[in-house]
């Protein structure tokens, strides 16, 4: 049995924080609300209302955009749990698919619970077989991000018996098929870049094994899945099923609060992973090591990292939220060892070359001080071209592992009783009102 969940205390406690005009002299008492853990927040909700001011903050560095119960973190301490269970404790002792059970409901399912979820994700992998038709639309160079993010949106229009929000059942079969289905889909972006035939999920494997099968295996040969490799896979999809509000789980909110299909808003999820300076860094990283080529050139590569006039960045390096080392990244340093031994790829000249760069950045005083540390991109990419996966792939399997993430903040966010559209506002900053002149007088 799982120990149950604590109880949110996410009341406001009596407690306020007085806000001053400095121009008329007034205050206003905002209340101040608590989560169970972490820091407290202001409820500006009624500030606009009573003051007419809004609040500034583009970045959302300051601002709380929901309640959540799913994930954790604390960036000072470098800690990351999952409804209270610790990111390590879970990648050493879970599977993905209780990862995503547990994101879901709330609790760790027992053995009953999770064989069912197990046969109802399973159940669900095989997509539409017009879906086919879909990838022939595309060039064959297209990036793999495009092509999953174009079929994604095209998924609700293929799976109209699931799409009314309101009903509890519809919504968990739409999770489903969103967990079961990306995997395929992935896949089938992969084989269609390689000119290969499609592979039809098996549901005798694990959800990582069929992963590896689906990619790798043709059907002119038997296919053993490698169960190291799908133990690494597994490993890599739990560590980034969930990080609560980042830029793609923010974007899945927000398009879902005005109500749009899952199926939509996960589109739209993946259309904001795929930059680099969110789940586009796993391929950025490699990029940038292959440019690197090798380590006595590491200097001048952190050096216009720190240069203010070159915009290059150190990609895997630094995060909005850890100021300390990445939990997700410790834990796939780790399983990049093993990956490696087991394929005896250890003198891999990217790996030495990774390996050398976190040791001289994280000696170096501008990453010491801006607090700048390897994040889970960092060693997942080394770890996803030993296993064969072209760079182009990679965000995708970042997408395959958030997508548990993205339908359970959803699910999470529709199930609100006080729900209604995300809508910020602005500091407007354009022209005042002027008369409008005519084409030939302007
Ligand atoms: N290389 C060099 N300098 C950096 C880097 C970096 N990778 N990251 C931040 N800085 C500097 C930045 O120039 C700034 O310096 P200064 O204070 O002198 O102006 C300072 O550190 C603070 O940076 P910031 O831009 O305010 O930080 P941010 O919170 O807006 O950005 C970030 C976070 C992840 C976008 C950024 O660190 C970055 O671009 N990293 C490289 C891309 C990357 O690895 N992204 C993956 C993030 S983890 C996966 C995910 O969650 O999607």
């Amino acid at each position: 049995m799982s120990t149950p969940a604590k109880a949110q205390p996410n009341a406001a406690v009596g407690r306020t924080f007085t806000l001053t005009d400095d121009q008329t002299g007034k205050s206003y008492k905002l209340p101040v609300i608590e989560g169970t853990q972490g820091p407290a927040v202001i409820d500006v909700r009624k500030l606009y209302a009573e003051s007419g001011y809004f609040t500034f903050d583009p970045s959302f560095s300051s601002t709380g955009s929901c309640k959540s119960a799913l994930t954790y973190i604390d960036g000072d301490e470098g800690i990351l749990m999952h409804r209270g269970y610790t990111i390590e404790d879970l990648a050493e002792k879970s599977t993905f698919l209780e990862v995503a059970y547990l994101l879901l409901n709330g609790e760790l399912p027992n053995r009953a619970q999770l064989d069912k979820f197990t046969r109802d994700i399973t159940y669900h992998t095989m997509v539409h077989e017009q879906i086919n038709y879909f990838f022939r639309g595309f060039r064959r160079d297209a990036h793999p991000m495009a092509v999953l993010c174009g079929v994604m949106g095209a998924l609700s229009a293929f799976y109209h018996d699931s799409l009314d929000i309101h009903d509890a059942r519809q919504r968990e079969i739409s999770a489903h098929r969103l967990i079961a289905k990306l995997p395929t889909l992935a896949a089938m972006s992969y084989k269609y870049s390689v000119g290969q035939p499609f592979m039809y999920p098996r549901n005798d494997l694990t959800i990582a094994e069929n992963f590896l099968y689906m990619c790798f295996a043709v059907p002119a040969e038997p296919y053993k899945v490698n169960p190291i490799l799908a133990d690494a896979m597994d490993k890599i999809f739990i560590l980034h099923a969930d990080h609560e509000q980042n830029a793609s789980t923010s974007t899945v909110r927000l398009a879902g609060s005005s109500q749009a299909n899952p199926f939509a808003c996960v589109a739209a999820g993946i259309a904001s992973l795929w930059g680099p300076s969110h789940g586009g860094a796993n391929q950025a990283v490699l990029e940038m090591l292959y440019e690197i080529k090798s380590k006595d050139r590491i200097p001048e590569f952190l050096a216009r990292a720190k240069d203010k006039n070159d915009s290059f960045r150190l990609m895997g390096f630094g995060h909005r939220v850890y100021k300390n080392f990445d939990p997700r990244a410790g834990v796939l340093k780790k399983a990049a060892h093993d990956v490696l031994h087991d394929l005896g790829k250890t003198n891999d000249p990217l790996l030495e070359i990774a390996i050398e760069l976190e040791r001289i950045a994280l000696q170096d005083d501008y990453f010491v001080q801006r607090k700048l540390f390897p994040n889970v991109d960092f060693y997942s990419g080394i770890i996803l071209k030993a296993m064969g996966f072209p760079l182009s792939m990679f965000t995708v399997l970042f997408a395959v592992a958030r997508t548990v993430g993205w339908i359970a903040q959803w699910k999470e966010m529709i199930e609100e009783p006080d729900l209604r559209i995300g809508r910020p506002r602005q500091l407007y900053t354009g022209p005042t009102k002027r008369p409008y002149v005519v084409v030939d007088k302007r």
